[in-house]
This record gives C-alpha cells, sequence and structure tokens, in this order.
C-alpha cells in the first residue's frame, strides 16, 4: 500500500471554477485556473493519502494517483462532494460562483428586436465548506477553505473560519496586479484560531507541499 505521512487517510479536494448555466450556449464563471488545488490534490497523493479531487472546468491534467470527479456548476460540486465522504481532510479550493442563476433557460436567451437587454435573476449557491463544517455526522476532522479577496484580506479571512466553521482559511489577495489568478506563484498567509501565519511568495506547488507537511494526526 501506499508509504508517506498521510498514508491511510482520504483526503478530499475542490478546485477550479464552477460554471453556472444561463441558457444551454451561455454561462457564469471566474478566472479561477485550478492550479493551486492542483498542486495540493498532486502533493497530498505524494504524501501517500488517498486523494479525492473535484474539479471544475479546468484545462489541467489529472494528477498522479488521484481520483478526479468533473463538474460544472455548484449544486454539482456539492453532490460530488458529499458523495466523497467520509474523509479526514478536507481542501475546499475551488472558486464556487455564489450566484447561479434563478432559472437557467432551456433555449438559447434571443434579442427580442426591443432593444431592451434581458434581466438575469440570482440565486444564491450552496456554500460547499460551511454545508462541511456544520456537517453533524461527517465533518472532517480537518477542514481547510480558502479565502480569495482583493481588499481586507485577513479580517475576511478571520471571519470565514468563523461562518463557515473551517479550522484553517489560506488566504490570499488575487488583485489583478498580483499575477495569483492563474499564475504560477502565490503569497499566503495561514488564518486559524490560533493566530496567522505569513507566509512567503512561494510558487503554487510549494504552497501546496508546506500545507500538505502541516496536516498531522
Ligand atoms: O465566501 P468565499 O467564497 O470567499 O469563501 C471561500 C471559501 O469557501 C473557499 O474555500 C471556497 O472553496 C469555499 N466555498 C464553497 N462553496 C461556496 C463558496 C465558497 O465551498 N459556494
Amino acid at each position: 500500500g501506499p508509504v508517506g505521512p498521510l498514508a491511510g487517510r482520504k483526503v478530499l479536494i475542490t478546485a477550479g471554477p464552477t460554471h453556472e448555466p444561463i441558457d444551454p450556449v451561455r454561462y457564469i464563471a471566474n478566472r479561477s485556473s485550478g492550479k493551486q488545488g492542483y498542486a495540493i490534490a498532486a502533493a497530498a497523493a505524494a504524501a501517500g493519502a488517498e486523494v479525492t479531487l473535484v474539479s471544475g472546468p479546468v484545462s489541467l491534467a489529472d494528477p498522479d494517483g488521484v481520483t478526479v470527479v468533473r463538474v460544472e456548476s455548484a449544486r454539482e460540486m456539492l453532490t460530488a462532494v458529499e458523495a466523497a465522504l467520509p474523509a479526514d481532510v478536507a481542501i475546499m479550493a475551488a472558486a464556487v460562483a455564489d450566484w447561479r442563476m434563478a432559472e437557467d433557460a432551456a433555449q438559447k436567451i434571443k434579442k427580442d428586436g426591443s432593444g431592451k437587454p434581458p434581466t438575469l435573476q440570482f440565486a444564491e449557491n450552496p456554500d460547499i465548506l460551511a454545508t462541511l463544517g456544520h456537517h453533524a455526522a461527517l465533518r472532517p476532522r480537518l477542514l481547510v477553505g480558502f479565502a480569495a479577496e482583493t481588499q481586507n484580506v485577513l479580517d475576511n479571512a478571520a471571519s470565514k473560519l468563523t461562518r463557515k466553521n473551517a479550522d484553517w482559511i489560506v488566504a490570499n489577495d488575487v488583485s489583478p496586479a498580483t499575477g495569483i489568478m492563474g499564475g504560477d506563484r502565490n503569497t499566503v498567509h495561514l488564518v486559524s484560531r490560533d493566530g496567522v501565519e505569513d507566509w512567503p511568495d512561494l510558487a503554487k506547488g510549494e504552497v501546496a507541499t508546506r500545507l500538505v507537511e502541516r496536516i498531522a494526526f
């Protein structure tokens, strides 16, 4: 069987964006590349864990030794995550769309000639991290979330830790000038109930390795 510090542990990871359909040909998405979540999945597998990676639409190859479940929407991601429970560790790195269409159209929405654009009605998506955090029977023993923000990074991370009942929040500034979104490097802060650790600027693979090294039972 597998060897390494996480041998025998089940690790569940989400990564990438979600796509929320508007109609059969259009969707709402975000700029997540999935690189950080895929790097964490690879690092956890290299540490001997049994890894399930629930991935939104990305253009990345499956990491070696990882079970990859590909989904499109937030609701599909939640279903796949719940199907992968129980897990010892869950790391929710996906950039889940906060909103979907209240009703997605069965047919392509057409211009009606009036010159007035359509009005889109949104509904809030389920929060996968918070669902796991408040899961009565199957909350993972270590639950890690991400907080990608463009301002008030640490305050937002601390409030997510509490609201979603996570153990750690990996917080980062994704303002366009940082080049983090879609890039290969990341500067993160590890926020827990014990305080904040500022990590140096690292390759996303190095962030993944450090994070996995911190997971000990
Ligand atoms: O609230 P916000 O989206 O900034 O929180 C980010 C964290 O919550 C990430 O870990 C993300 O994967 C998770 N999340 C989630 N489901 C959502 C929204 C966010 O799992 N619907």
